[in-house]
């Protein structure tokens, strides 16, 4: 993360021109869950590829910044509606959109900054608007249909590993492949060059989201976590923790399951699900098909020739962002 400081300012300083734009607009239940969230802070991670990604080809960065910020929109419109599906209380250890206000502004707060990611594109010349909005459609579209395959599995009591890695790939890792190839885009890099970074990203992003599921369990610094832990179990969500749990359980422990999913006193719900999951040893289970992607990503990456420092750099960002050493 120290090498990229410099992007980080620059993003940020990008951010608050656009957000001190947002102050004054009316009607301020419109734009005020939107200086909210925004200000509420979290990694950057999607702008910062999109900065990283330009960097990597040698172009000036700022020919990126409102790709960034058109990911960053994106992703926080994302989080809002996402809280309202997920009835999630926190974000980045404040309260969610819907709670702080309500419903519907959630709603339409988080409609204008979706338009608003789509408008900052505008900025660009027709060539490079053309690419960009193309890819960022594209992957707006895979994002909602994951995010309805997430609610689907909610009431499914039987989902597969295959159909979840294409769920969380949709939801989240997309999202990751794009924000890179968008500042692919912005640096005229070749469409193989596209491709690789877009592949690095999209595998990044699914040992991402399979690590985030795992947190979401076992988190132990809450605080840090920023987000209600066990809000997945509560939600019956289909995770990678949760299938692995029923595949390797006996009949009984597979019942035992089976029959939390309507349990209605949710602390009992989460300390049974947790203790299943800890004798099942699905914890690393997770973390080893998150290895494997990271592995997946690295692989894309190696075959990109960019200068070897920065490529160095670049691994060491994911290895960071996945708490891995090596
Ligand atoms: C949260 O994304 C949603 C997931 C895809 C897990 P981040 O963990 O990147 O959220 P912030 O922006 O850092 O808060
Ligand atoms: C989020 O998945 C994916 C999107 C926001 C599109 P989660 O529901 O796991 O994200 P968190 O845990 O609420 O951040
Ligand atoms: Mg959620
Ligand atoms: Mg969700
Ligand atoms: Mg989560």
């Amino acid at each position: 993360m120290k090498n990229y400081t410099h992007l980080l300012q620059l993003f940020l300083q990008h951010l608050e021109n656009y957000n001190s734009g947002l102050k004054t607009k009316l009607p301020k239940e419109l734009y005020e869950p939107e200086i909210y969230i925004l200000n509420l802070g979290g990694k950057r991670l999607r702008p910062l590829l999109a900065l990283i990604a330009v960097d990597l080809f040698d172009k000036a960065p700022e020919s990126a910044l409102d790709s960034a910020l058109s990911v960053e929109l994106f992703h926080n419109f994302s989080l809002i509606h996402d809280d309202i599906l997920d009835a999630a209380p926190l974000r980045r250890n404040q309260p969610t959109v819907h709670i702080k206000w309500n419903t519907n502004i959630g709603i339409l707060s988080g409609d204008v900054m979706l338009a608003k990611a789509f408008q900052v594109l505008q900025n660009y010349d027709a060539v490079e608007y053309a690419s960009l909005s193309k890819l960022f459609s594209k992957t707006a579209i895979e994002v909602c249909e994951g995010q309805q395959e997430d609610m689907n599995f909610e009431t499914r009591n039987s989902v597969s590993v295959e159909e979840y890695i294409e769920m969380i790939t949709k939801k989240t890792a997309v999202l990751l492949g794009c924000s890179l190839q968008m500042g692919a885009i912005n640096a005229g890099a070749s469409n193989k060059e596209q491709e690789l970074l877009y592949e690095f990203g999209k595998h990044i992003g699914i040992a991402f989201q399979l690590l985030d599921d795992m947190l979401d369990a076992f988190a132990t610094d809450a605080e840090k976590f920023g987000k209600q832990v066990g809000g997945d179990i509560i939600a019956n969500k289909k995770t990678f923790l949760l299938l692995k749990a029923l595949e390797l359980g006996n009949e009984i422990q597979q019942a035992e399951i089976k029959k939390l999913f309507t349990e209605n006193n949710t602390s009992k719900k989460v300390s049974e699900m947790l203790k299943l999951y800890t004798t099942l040893n699905v914890k690393q289970l997770c973390e080893e098909e998150a290895n494997k992607h990271t592995s997946i990503a690295i692989l894309a990456l190696e075959k990109l020739q960019v200068n070897e420092t920065k490529k160095a750099n670049l691994k060491k960002f994911a290895f960071e962002l996945l708490g891995r050493d090596t």
